[in-house]
């Protein structure tokens, strides 16, 4: 097992740049099983999840070529296996967008139940309902679920989703793309990553407009070309390098970004007293005193990010006054985290949605656990900011989601390491 020293106290200062969004890249390469011909994808992240579901698409059949400078090559022409190896499935979440690719391309999948980051019940009755209107024949079990062509085939229609879900947005302009008529997805999720799959998609061939909106249209197509499309930067590791900058009081230029999909994030970090500065595809984020207390309610896209919450709570555990912190997407995701910077001193108080943090100078070196992907995230800027020194464990979780994370804060000025037991 691995885990990270950080000695904190040190500005960040420097220059970082920015990786392709893990999860636009979670969904566009199973989006390249849709595809007949080679997909080259560019500004691929380095990252565990990535790394599985290349080795389930190569289980699979697919041909995949992976260079060194962020490029993957796909060719899913010659698919051979249609069922993904269930160990591989569970250990991810974004794997359920096998589900739709296969149903799309061939009528029919058996999945294993994704895992992935636990930090709440993540259900997925609004992809099923999808797959349902779009014509599947759809049967769960404990741990699977089976898609079949149902008795009238399977074609576009209109789908009003329950709840705002990217994943249940994702999946179904995945199944919808090769399917006869058109598919109007109404309540649709509107995440940068959403965006980027469907210019993915259209970049091969494929008919969808709205991505963005709150309805997205796909008008199924019979087949996709091969072609090359460039992930976007991923709004979440900038939003979480913006945070670690302005929680250690530093002067930070962020590389590689798009400064409109960070707008909800860095308009919270100025009201906490930061100074940001757009660039075209760089953010500067600077502070000199302490953070002032500040009111988050996360949301959907374009709001506050739920994937930003804890890295925002901890620059709140240090800011002066009592900020509160409100979670609308995923009430329980307090858990994975506030117990762990209570230990390091913090003040938090939940009650239900709502944490009410309250400001203390510093926080306190010790041992702390990731839960999730996130929270480890948060843990890290934790240990950035305290006295003495933080040794931060489970982080397979970390790694899962940031390239290259402690090389990137290293050359920041970040006393950090990685240890290996
Ligand atoms: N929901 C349902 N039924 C469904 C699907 C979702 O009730 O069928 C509910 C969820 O319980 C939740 C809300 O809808 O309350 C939103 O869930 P969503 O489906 O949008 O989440 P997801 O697709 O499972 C993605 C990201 C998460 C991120 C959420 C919210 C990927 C692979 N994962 O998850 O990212 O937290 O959207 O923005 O895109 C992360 O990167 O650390 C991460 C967890």
């Amino acid at each position: 097992m691995a885990k990270y020293e950080i000695r904190g106290g040190t500005p960040l200062t420097g220059t970082v740049t920015i990786s392709g969004a893990k999860n636009a890249a979670v969904a566009i390469l199973p989006a390249a099983l849709l595809v007949k011909g080679v997909c080259r994808v560019e500004n691929v992240p380095d990252i565990a999840d990535v790394r599985i579901l290349l080795d389930i698409l190569a289980d699979m059949g697919a041909v995949v070529t992976r260079q060194d400078d962020g490029v993957v090559l796909l060719d899913c022409t010659n698919i051979t296996n249609l069922n993904p190896n269930p160990e591989l499935v569970r250990k991810m979440r974004a794997s359920y967008y096998l589900m739709g690719a296969l149903l799309s391309r061939f009528g029919k999948a058996e999945v294993a139940l994704p895992g992935g980051c636990s930090f709440a019940s993540r259900p997925i009755d609004q992809h099923i309902k999808g797959f349902r209107m779009l014509g599947a024949k759809v049967r769960e079990t404990e741990d699977y679920v089976y898609l079949e062509t149902g008795a009238g085939g399977l074609q576009g229609n209109r789908i009003v989703l329950d709840v705002v879900s990217v994943g249940a947005t994702v999946n179904i302009i995945l199944a919808a793309s090769l399917l006869p008529g058109q598919t109007i997805i109404e309540n649709a999720a509107k995440e940068p990553h959403i965006v980027d799959l469907a210019n993915f998609l259209n970049t091969m061939g494929a008919k969808i407009s709205g991505a963005g909106t709150d309805t997205v249209k796909i008008k199924g197509v019979a087949e996709l070309h091969g072609g090359s499309y460039a992930i976007i930067p991923d709004q979440i590791e900038a939003g979480t390098y913006i945070a670690a900058a302005a929680a250690t009081r530093g002067n930070v230029l962020v590389k590689n970004v798009i400064p409109k999909h960070m707008d909800c994030i860095t308009s919270k970090l100025q009201e906490m007293g930061a100074t940001i500065t757009n660039y075209d595809d760089a953010i500067r984020v600077q502070c000199n005193e302490r953070l002032v207390s500040t009111k988050v309610k996360t949301r959907p896209y374009p709001g506050f990010p739920t994937d930003m919450q804890a890295q925002i709570c901890v620059c709140m555990a240090t800011a002066e006054g009592v900020s509160q912190l409100t979670e609308s997407v995923y009430e329980t995701r307090f858990f994975g985290y506030c117990s762990e910077l209570e230990n390091m001193g913090a003040k938090i108080e939940i009650n239900g949605k709502t944490a009410m943090v309250t400001g203390k100078e510093t926080l306190k070196g010790t041992t702390v656990h990731a839960r999730d992907l996130r929270a480890g995230a948060a843990l890290i800027i934790a240990g950035l900011i305290a006295s003495g020194t933080t040794y931060v464990e489970n982080i397979h979780y970390v790694e899962r989601g940031y390239e290259h994370i402690i090389e990137k804060l290293q050359a920041l000025g970040a006393d950090i390491r990685r240890i290996e037991e």
